[in-house]
Parts: C-alpha cells; structure tokens; sequence
C-alpha cells in the first residue's frame, strides 16, 4: 500500500471521495474543485435534484470523466459526528473503490466532533483516514484461486499541508500496516503459525529493525523457571518458545514499557476441551502476539523516542498423552503456586510467567494485550474492549487515547473480594474463579504476578476477531487496539 499526500490540484488518483455534511451548504475545497472539473455536475446533483442530503454514510458513486470516479459522502449532521463515526464512513468508502487503483479523501476544514470537538484537528483526521481506509480494503486472499486486484494507493489531499499534517501522515500509515500485518497473521492457519514460526517472525522484525532479540525455546524457558507456562505447552508436539525484542531510541528514552501479547498459537482448551463451536476461530488466540510485533514495527519505523519491550510466551493448548491436567499444581516464575481446575484457562498461567519476566526488566509501565475471556463478551460484546489494572491514572490516560483513536473501552473492576472465587487449599491460587465475574477474576489472578504498579490488561476476547462484520472492520480479525496503543505509546 502506497500513502501520499498532495495539494488538491495535483490529486493523482482514479477515484475520490468528497464528504458532506447533512442539510449544509458548504462545499469543501476538494468539492469545489471536482465540480469545477464535472462542469458542475456535483453541486446539480447534491444541491439541485438532492440525490442525497448528506445523512451518515449515505454515498453517490458519481463518474466525473473517463478516468476520475468521485464518492460524495454524507458525514450526518455536523453536531453528531465522532472520531468513530468518520472512521467507519472511511473504511465504507473505501471499501466501496476498492475495484479503483486508487483513492484520494480530503482534510475538511471545520471538523465539529462532538465527541472531541476543542482537539480535533486535520493532523488527527489524517491518522484515522489512513488506518480507517485500509481497514475498508483489508481482505485475506491468500488462499483464494481468484483474487481480486484491490486499490494499492490511498491518498490524503489538502491545500495547506503542515509539516504536523505530514508527521500524522507517518504515524497513520504506520498504525494501519502494523493492523494489516497483525491481521494477516491471524488469518494465516495454526497448521502454519507455530510458536516457532512466530519466533521466526520476530527475528525477522528484529533484523530488518535493528532491534535486540532474545528468543527462548523449550530449555531455556525452563532455566528461565518458567514452568506454569512450560505446563499449558506441553501436550503439543510444536514446542513453546518465548520471544523478547526490545527497541531503543538513539538517545535517552522518555519512558520505558513492555507490551505482552497472548501467544496461544491454538487453543483446544487442552484436556477440558472445547465444544466444537468454540473451538473454530481458536487460531485467533494469538491476536495478542501479532498485535505488539505489529506495534513493535510501527514504533521503530517512526523512530519513537520511548524504549518499547515485546513479550510473548508462545504456545498450543492441546490435549494429547502429555498434555497438562486439572488438578496439576503449577510454580510459577515469582514462585507462586497455581492449582489447575480448568486448562481451558491457560491464556493466564502463560502470561504469569510473561508478566513475572517483566518484572526484571526495569521499565515504568507493563501492558498485556490478550483474547483471555469468554465473559468479556457476555460482559462488553464485540465491539468494545475490557481494560482492567492496578494504576487507574494510566487506565484513564488509556482510555481517552483509545476513544481518540475511535476504539471502544470500558474498565472492569479488579477488586479484593474477587480473591475468595480463586481460593484454592493445595496452592496460592486456581487458576478459575467459576462463572461469575470471569474476566474480573482472571485480571485479579494476573495482578499477582506483576510488581508494576503501573499494570494494564486488555482483554480482546470479544473484540479481536469478528464472526459478522460491524460499520467499520470485516468479519474476521480486528487488529483491536493496535491503533491506540500506538498512539498511547507516542502521547
Ligand atoms: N481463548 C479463550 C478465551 C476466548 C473465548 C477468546 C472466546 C476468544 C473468544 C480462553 O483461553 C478461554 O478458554 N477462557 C475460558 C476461561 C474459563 C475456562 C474460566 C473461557 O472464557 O471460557
Ligand atoms: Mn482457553
Ligand atoms: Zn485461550
């Protein structure tokens, strides 16, 4: 995918789309511009027959001349519009030129976000059309017989072109290629993506960046005395490997994070297994992993000034001879002891030993991002993400630049009474605390392996992968949260 940026006269693309407001007069430059070139063919049939009045992703497909094909697009009524709201119009444009080579989308001038409106300014519009138009013309073809030639060029036109305007350019065709890259990792089938092939992966990243890599398999996980996760990989014939790769900027940090990502390259539930149902879109438990090396990428692509660290502990859930078991107690890296009551719940036992790694790594922030719950989406759905943590000032701060980045987030709580549905009498804990308040109890179960006390945990089960498509992404993989982290990581 290529990005460009131009002045609108020097728009150099075969499609093009131009928004509206709902019931308003006012014609954006890129309006004026293209109904100059249609001898007034645009302002006819907006403002004369009023084919359409600018409604929410209300569009007309209008063909100007032989090779230019203009979109006007309704942004709904101006009081109304959201971050949100402009992005899923953009995915659905794009989505609908995805046949043309390329698409220009314009900087209007007066966004009147009521979600954000004193903030908002073309340098965020830029951000959010770039990653919003590659999300509309996402698709996984690999394995198709007959692919499709989609648009390869998206370009963002406007007649006084900052130099912030240029840099949000970066940071949005960044975040959007770390989206995809994730995407595709996820789409890709669980016969291919191993723990090693990811290991393999992240080596690649860490070449091709200049990033320091640690890459751990069976043994040294084992001397590393990471044996709860060793435990959830074991009835696997793909061996585990646990994967660090770490980014410094030229000088001084400006903080210090690591990222964790869930790594379960498939997840049958081990010897409780899953229904069938459950078990389909399992490869997806990975989701995690993909998204902090895609993150990972974006951040070392724009040369960010903090210091990022990546962590995954990879694995399969299987059943099989070998496999781990209910009633197996586990030891932890910090020393900790887990009672297994459900091996279906391994998502956690992995990221203790991640988030205990963590611990060594002297940085001022841990986030973990992770498909963990079914009850997250008994609790939220699909469309908005859980966060839970220990430090709520940096929950808050998330949870407004994930809103920015038009990503949905709600906190649930980790509290101590929570403690008592882990209760265990042979070990510290279960690794379950039954039905009730799951993703609640299982965030309170990873605060006990962490000593930040700057600790996030988002919990994508419902949000990573889409079985029906919503306003804005395709069913299947979401890329979820990649986009605000990003922008969480640059603030
Ligand atoms: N990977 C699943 C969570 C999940 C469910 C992700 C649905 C995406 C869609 C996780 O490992 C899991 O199985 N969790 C169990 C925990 C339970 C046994 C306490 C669950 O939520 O059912
Ligand atoms: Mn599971
Ligand atoms: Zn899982």
């Amino acid at each position: 995918m290529r990005f460009l940026t131009n002045k609108i006269e020097q728009i150099s693309s075969n499609s093009a789309v131009c928004f509206i407001y709902e019931n308003d007069q006012n014609k954006s430059d890129l309006f004026n511009y293209l109904d100059k070139l249609s001898n007034n063919e645009l302002s006819k049939q907006i403002y004369d027959y009023r084919v359409i009045k600018g409604k929410f992703q209300e569009t007309i497909k209008i063909a100007i001349n032989e090779t230019l094909v203009v979109l006007v697009a309704g942004l709904g009524k101006k009081e109304e519009l959201t971050r949100k709201k402009l992005s899923q119009l953009v995915a659905g444009c794009a989505r609908q030129l995805r046949n043309r080579q390329s698409i220009t989308f314009e900087l209007i001038d007066n966004y009147a976000f009521s979600d954000c409106a004193q903030n908002f300014s073309k340098s965020d519009a830029t951000r959010i059309i770039y990653t919003a138009a590659r999300i509309g013309l996402y698709e996984f073809q690999k394995y198709l017989s007959d692919k499709k030639t989609m648009t390869d060029t998206i370009e963002i036109v406007d007649n006084n072109l900052t130099k912030e305007i240029e840099q949000n350019a970066q940071i949005g065709a960044y975040s959007s290629f770390a989206m995809k890259f994730a995407k595709d990792l996820v789409n890709e089938s669980a016969q291919i993506v191993t723990p090693d092939y990811i290991a393999q992966i992240a080596a690649d990243i860490a070449k091709e960046h200049n990033l320091e890599a640690k890459i751990f398999n069976k043994n040294e996980i084992k001397e590393l005395n990471m044996n709860a996760f060793l435990a959830v990989g074991q009835g696997s014939v793909n061996e585990p490997k646990f994967i660090h790769l770490i980014y410094k900027p030229k000088t001084t940090p400006r903080k210090k994070i690591a990222l964790i990502g869930k790594g379960i390259t498939f997840d049958a539930g081990g010897m409780n297994i899953k229904p069938a149902q459950s078990m389909l879109t399992m490869k997806s438990d990975m989701s995690g992993a993909a998204s902090v090396l895609g993150i990972i990428q974006a951040i070392a692509s724009l040369k960010s000034d903090i210091e990022l660290h990546v962590v995954s502990a990879l694995c399969e859930n299987m059943t099989s001879g070998s496999a781990y078991k209910q009633g197996d107690i586990l030891v932890a890296m910090n020393g900790k002891t887990i009672e297994v009551d459900n091996t279906d719940a391994e998502g956690r036992i992995t990221l203790a030993d991640a988030l205990c790694y963590c611990d060594k790594l002297n940085v001022d922030e841990v986030i973990d991002i992770a498909t963990l719950t079914g009850a997250v989406i008994v609790s939220l759905g699909h469309n908005i993400t859980g966060v839970l943590g220990n430090n709520q000032e940096q929950i808050d701060r998330f949870q407004k630049i994930a809103g920015q980045s038009c990503e949905n987030t709600w906190q649930m709580p980790i509290l101590d009474e929570l403690k008592d549905n882990l209760k265990s009498e042979l070990a510290d804990m279960k690794n379950t605390g039954g039905r009730n308040a799951g993703t609640s109890t299982a965030g309170w179960f990873l605060s006990n392996f962490t000593k930040s006390n700057s600790w996030m945990h988002l919990d994508i089960a419902g949000t990573a992968y889409l079985d029906k498509s919503n306003k804005e992404t395709l069913f299947g993989p979401t890329g979820v949260m990649i986009r605000s982290l990003i922008n969480y990581l640059l603030a």
